[in-house]
């Protein structure tokens, strides 16, 4: 194994000890096997590759202050998992073998999980994709369902650091009726080229307004948006093309806990520059806040562009105090992974 420097992991690819990688043909799940080459001998006819059968999720494992490894939340990924699938005609992957693979991958890689109080975590990445050979448009007939892992620190650099966001009025993420709300791999092709030009105008993220009017506000292209009123309301936009974040649902039921109003509902564009608090939230970006948001020669600035504001500061500090299980987990999140 390599040394790794756990204090300044960011958030890339690295080898790990193995994968582990489930077959479905002929209507049935194989027994899945760890596997240590990390890549694959696909058909070049897989559909994956010509139509897109292709869906991910991101969850993480936590070593823990007591020494123990814990995942958080993965039964609402392996759900939502099956919803991308239904969504584009995939075979299924079971709730409780997704659970048996997370396990199974996370002991083989137990060395790769960064250890308590350097802030890192293992991410897991379950892909589900379609493997058969298929050139004429239909679903394929066989699939393949793979976890891999990596050791992450922050998405962004410098973590809690505040961002700047540019939103576009010549590209979209999702139609409202498409599929926005699962986690299909093309989604995130879609976000490529706008994700590039922001990048370029010195914007490390872009959020993307709805496909039909550009009135409301969907998300980021990573990650879900918050909003926090001058008067502690919680506010995230509610579409039929946003994916349902775990970590937006898990940061509503904290805001509830701390007696913060939620409010899921359409937000329109004009009402960011009333908020006192604007952030990003995902598995991977845990919350991110965003300082300013650029559209066309409107700027918009939120709060500090040195440092987090005070409520979306008690929600990183409380969800990831759950997580390393330095609070109580009061509404069961964390589930044991060896
Ligand atoms: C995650 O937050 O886990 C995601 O899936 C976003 C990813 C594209 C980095």
């Amino acid at each position: 194994m390599q040394e790794i420097d756990w204090c300044s992991l960011g958030f890339k690819y690295m080898d790990t000890a193995c994968h582990i990688r489930y077959v479905w043909r002929d209507g049935a799940w194989d027994a899945g096997t760890l596997v240590e080459e990390p890549y694959l001998n696909l058909h070049i006819a897989a559909s994956c590759v010509h139509y897109g059968q292709a869906a991910f999720e991101g969850l993480k494992a936590f070593r823990c202050k007591d020494g123990r490894i814990r995942v958080f939340r993965p039964q609402e990924n392996a759900r939502r998992m099956m919803d991308t699938a239904r969504r584009t005609c995939m075979a299924e992957f079971p709730e409780a073998l997704f659970m048996e693979a997370v396990r199974r991958v996370i002991r083989a890689n137990e060395a790769y999980v960064p250890p308590y109080g350097t802030g890192g975590a293992l991410y897991i990445r379950p892909l589900l994709i379609g493997t058969g050979a298929q050139i004429g448009v239909a679903p394929a007939n066989e699939y393949t369902f793979i976890v891999l892992v990596i050791p992450v620190g922050p998405y962004y650099k410098g973590g809690l650091q505040p961002v700047k966001a540019f939103v576009f009025d010549e590209y979209d993420r999702a139609a409202p009726l498409g599929v926005g709300h699962v986690k299909v791999a093309g989604n995130y092709a879609a976000s490529l080229y706008a994700h590039e030009r922001a990048k370029q105008a010195g914007y490390p993220v872009e959020l993307y307004l709805d496909a039909k009017e550009h009135r409301f506000v969907e998300e980021f292209a990573t990650s879900n948006f918050i909003g926090i009123t001058a008067d502690g309301r919680y506010v995230t936009p509610e579409s039929p093309s946003i994916l349902p974040s775990v970590t937006n649902r898990t940061l509503m039921q904290i805001a509830r806990d701390m007696g913060m109003p939620v409010e899921v509902r359409p937000v329109p564009f004009e009402e960011v520059a009333s908020f006192a608090e604007v952030g990003a939230c995902g598995t991977a970006v845990v919350v991110t806040p965003v300082c300013e948001i650029r559209r066309g020669g409107t700027v918009i600035r939120i709060g500090s562009e040195t440092g987090c504001g005070p409520v979306l500061q008690k929600l990183y500090e409380t969800v990831q105090g759950i997580q390393y299980a330095e609070l109580p987990d009061a509404h069961g999140w964390c589930v044991e992974a060896l």
